[in-house]
């Protein structure tokens, strides 16, 4: 019981890495509020977190989303220990292929969404609380094809280490992890068919060093010791769970 009487938000708690953090959370004795869009998946998602769950409706890009994510949770929970600022995509993104469209999907999912949910839940967050940014393995090196993806990604791995001193008087902590490939619906989504994302994923399998791909409990067992106290010394930096793909 890693987070007993403990209350966390975690963006993107409906699917893949969130979900499975969501998961372990609540099995280590908290109490946890998670996001998503898709209001088709609610029902079956609190159905697998259960009863210490709140899955609330939001998109991350709309502050008036978020405003409206962190009144609720204040309600609920009174107020904040742990954030998992998880929501975000990946796209493919060949520099001939940004166009202004896909420029501001990109950043606002994963750069503005994160800082806008930052500033949504900073009054309710406690002090000692932890907040986790997820950020990427394809920030860590060169990557053909996705170097958008990527910049946003540094960014996010920035304001870690930023908001890591800005913070200090009231004892909040920011860490990042950065996931390598794992094996979530993310490229499901990206509109392929299913031989297509088969094959994409034993690609992805074979240019890892241990030879598969990531589970997305992979990234809750990190996400949990950054947000336990186990961690309280762990400030600024980034974990890079990536199976050794951007080390070795
Ligand atoms: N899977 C990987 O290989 C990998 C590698 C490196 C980093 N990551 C990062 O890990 C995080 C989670 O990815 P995942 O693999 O778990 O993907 P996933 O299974 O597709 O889950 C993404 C979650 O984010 C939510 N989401 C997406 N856009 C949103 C928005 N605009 N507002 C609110 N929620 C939004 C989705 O809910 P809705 O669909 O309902 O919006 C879903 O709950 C992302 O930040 C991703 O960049 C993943």
């Amino acid at each position: 019981m890693r987070l007993k009487n403990k209350s966390a938000l975690i963006t993107g708690g409906t699917s893949g890495i969130g979900l499975a953090t969501a998961k372990l959370f609540i099995a280590e004795g908290a109490r946890v509020a998670v996001t998503g869009r898709d209001v088709a998946a609610f029902e079956r998602v609190k159905a697998e977190l259960g009863e210490n769950a709140l899955v609330l409706k939001g998109d991350v890009r709309s502050i008036e989303d978020m405003k409206a994510i962190a009144a609720e949770v204040k309600e609920k929970f009174g107020g904040l220990d742990v954030v998992f600022a998880n929501a975000g995509r990946a796209f493919p993104s060949a520099v001939n292929d940004i166009d202004e469209d896909l420029y501001n999907e990109i950043m606002d999912i994963n750069v503005k969404g994160v800082v806008f949910t930052l500033q949504a839940v900073l009054p309710d967050l406690r002090e000692g609380s932890s907040v986790i940014l997820n950020t990427s393995f394809v920030a860590q090196t060169g990557k053909h094809g996705i170097s958008l993806t990527a910049a946003a990604k540094a960014a996010v791995r920035s304001l870690a280490r930023s908001w890591s001193y800005e913070f200090l008087d009231r004892k909040i902590r920011f860490n990042a992890i950065a996931p390598g490939a794992m094996d979530t619906p993310l490229i499901s989504k990206w509109g392929m068919s299913d031989e297509w994302v088969r094959d994409r994923k034993a690609e992805f399998a074979k240019a890892v060093p241990v030879g598969h791909m990531g589970k997305a409990e992979d990234i809750a067992y990190a996400a949990l010791y950054l947000a336990s106290d186990e961690s309280s010394y762990v400030v600024g930096t980034e974990l890079v769970v990536d199976g050794g793909a951007s080390q070795l």
